[in-house]
């Protein structure tokens, strides 16, 4: 598929199969648009009715054949990236099945700077081209359109600096390429997307990126330390990987960021076990390692100047004959003993020695991100991703390249009570508070602790965010691959001021 930023579809309609258009609330299409070509959608929108935000109408255009699919866009003043990227795709998956390979896609560029609108674009498509069909053996239920070049209208000012629409296409692929393979490894299910698997996964991403790969097995894990992890492990017959990814963009020593994140490619609670209800999707309990894996691979392909280390911790977390059982004490990689209460509360477990060794291997800054808590749910709904950490400045950075990335993150409070509620009567933590009061928060309390006074740590939680439980007009229900975007910008920003 190729993308070409244009400024006009001047003789080009023609041989247009589609064109995409996105006019908004007020009845305004989007401002880089032909005039002709914005008259003719805003009279469609206003045929159409006023339309829920994201439903698409589609006009078949007499004379040329070309297919006009106006998007309803919501109110102009909501308008950013997230919005932007949401609606393209809301635009061409309204092709699904159709057989366009020559589209154009009109971006409102009015609000948001043109590279930024250019990039949201090129992801907008690539989230409309994932499906979670993989397993379907009828192929007309997989049909996505063939598409093989996309004309991304821009308005003729921006269309000045054609080397940063370029890098901003070329970032777009990178992006929305890894925010898709996250997507794919999560909707794998557990007896395909094993540890071994993930380890294998992130072995060919590696290659692909340009980036160094190790992976530790259980006895390595064990020679290091790490029985908080490894008591995860003990249930279960697969073999634990401990996979990490290293990219040393800037040289020199230790590492500017490091991105941990959890790996249960199957939580069925442990001994502690789940209700049945809903335990299958307990698959995507991996989205954390897959997010930050992804992440890795753009920061390697787009060579970013800086150090990263990224660090996954995968593993089961069954309830076999060698299960760990609640009240048992381990002891973890930084030292620290931690009592199991509730051998469900395993995503802490495997968290804490990923986030040590991060440390140990001189991560200055760390990111965790897992399907942590059910109470971040409760909390957040669905629609923002539970932000936590310290010191202030940093979540506040974290949460700033979550806006520059269109990425939605509450922030969230974490005080010493909470940290108190996590010590244990007969250890230094237990891994449970046993009352069901904020959970989400008392779940980064446990993770702080290991957390080095000189270390910038943020903790998101996405069990919020990680997976739509229904179908929406710009992605379909199954896995979201939340924060590939933020940590992306996050690296950049932090690039941005070694170099
Ligand atoms: N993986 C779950 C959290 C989860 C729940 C993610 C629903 C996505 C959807 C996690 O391991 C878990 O079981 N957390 C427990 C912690 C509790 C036992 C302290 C929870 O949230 O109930
Ligand atoms: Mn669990
Ligand atoms: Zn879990």
């Amino acid at each position: 598929m190729q993308f070409r930023t244009v400024a006009t579809l001047d003789g080009e309609q023609k041989q247009l199969d589609a064109v995409i258009m996105p006019v908004f609330k007020e009845g305004d299409g989007a401002t880089a648009a032909p005039d002709d070509l914005r008259e003719r959608a805003e009279w469609v929108a206003r045929e159409a009715g006023s339309g829920k935000i994201f439903s698409t109408t589609t006009h078949l255009e007499r004379e040329s054949g070309t297919r006009l699919v106006v998007v309803a866009a919501g109110s102009r003043d909501d308008y950013d990236v997230q919005r932007s990227w949401q609606l393209v795709s809301a635009g061409v998956r309204a092709l699904w099945q159709s057989t366009a390979t020559r589209i154009a896609i009109v971006l409102e560029t009015s609000s948001l700077e043109e590279h930024v609108a250019v990039q949201s674009g090129v992801e907008g498509v690539l989230y409309a081209m994932w499906r979670p069909e993989a397993y379907r053996t009828g192929p007309d239920e997989r049909k996505l359109p063939p598409l093989e070049e996309v004309l991304l209208v821009v308005s003729a000012d921006d269309l000045a600096n054609p080397e940063g629409d370029a890098a901003a296409v070329a970032r777009g692929l990178a992006v929305g390429e890894a925010v898709n393979w996250a997507r794919s490894l999560a909707n794998e299910p557990a007896n395909i997307m094993t540890p071994t698997k993930v380890a294998e996964a992130a072995r060919e991403l590696a290659s692909q990126s340009g980036l160094e790969i190790e992976v530790l097995d259980e006895e390595a894990c064990a020679a290091l330390g790490m029985g908080s992890f490894l008591s995860v492990a003990k249930g279960s017959d697969e073999p634990a990987q401990f996979v990490v990814l290293r990219h040393r963009g800037r040289g020199g020593a230790g590492f500017d960021l490091g991105l941990v994140g959890k790996g249960i490619t199957f939580d069925s609670g442990g001994i502690s076990l789940k209700d049945p209800h809903d335990m299958h999707l307990m698959k995507y309990d991996m989205s954390g390692a897959a997010v930050i894996l992804a992440a890795a691979a753009v920061v390697g392909r787009l060579g970013l100047p800086l150090n990263l280390i990224a660090v996954a911790p995968c593993t089961e977390n069954l309830p076999g004959g060698h299960a760990t059982k609640p009240g048992d004490i381990v002891t973890s990689m930084s030292g620290k003993t931690v009592e199991v209460i509730n051998t469900d509360a395993e995503g802490r477990m495997v968290l804490i020695d990923g986030v040590t060794y991060a440390q140990r291997e001189g991560a200055t800054r760390v990111v965790d991100v897992a399907t942590l808590t059910g109470a971040v749910r409760t909390a957040l709904g669905r629609y923002y991703t539970g932000l936590f950490g310290r010191p202030e400045g940093f979540v506040d950075a974290v949460r700033r390249a979550g806006d520059v990335a269109g990425e939605r993150m509450w922030p969230m409070p974490l005080s010493d009570e909470y940290r108190d509620e996590m010590k244990s009567e007969i250890a230094d933590l237990h891994n449970s508070a046993g009352r069901g009061l904020g959970g989400a928060i008392l779940g980064a309390a446990f993770i702080d602790a290991v957390v080095e006074d000189s270390t910038e740590w943020a903790h998101l939680d996405i069990a919020s965010t990680a997976w739509f439980e229904e179908d929406r007009p710009f992605s379909p229900k199954g896995p979201q691959g939340p924060t590939v975007r933020t940590l992306v910008q996050l690296a950049a920003s932090i690039a941005a001021r070694n170099s």
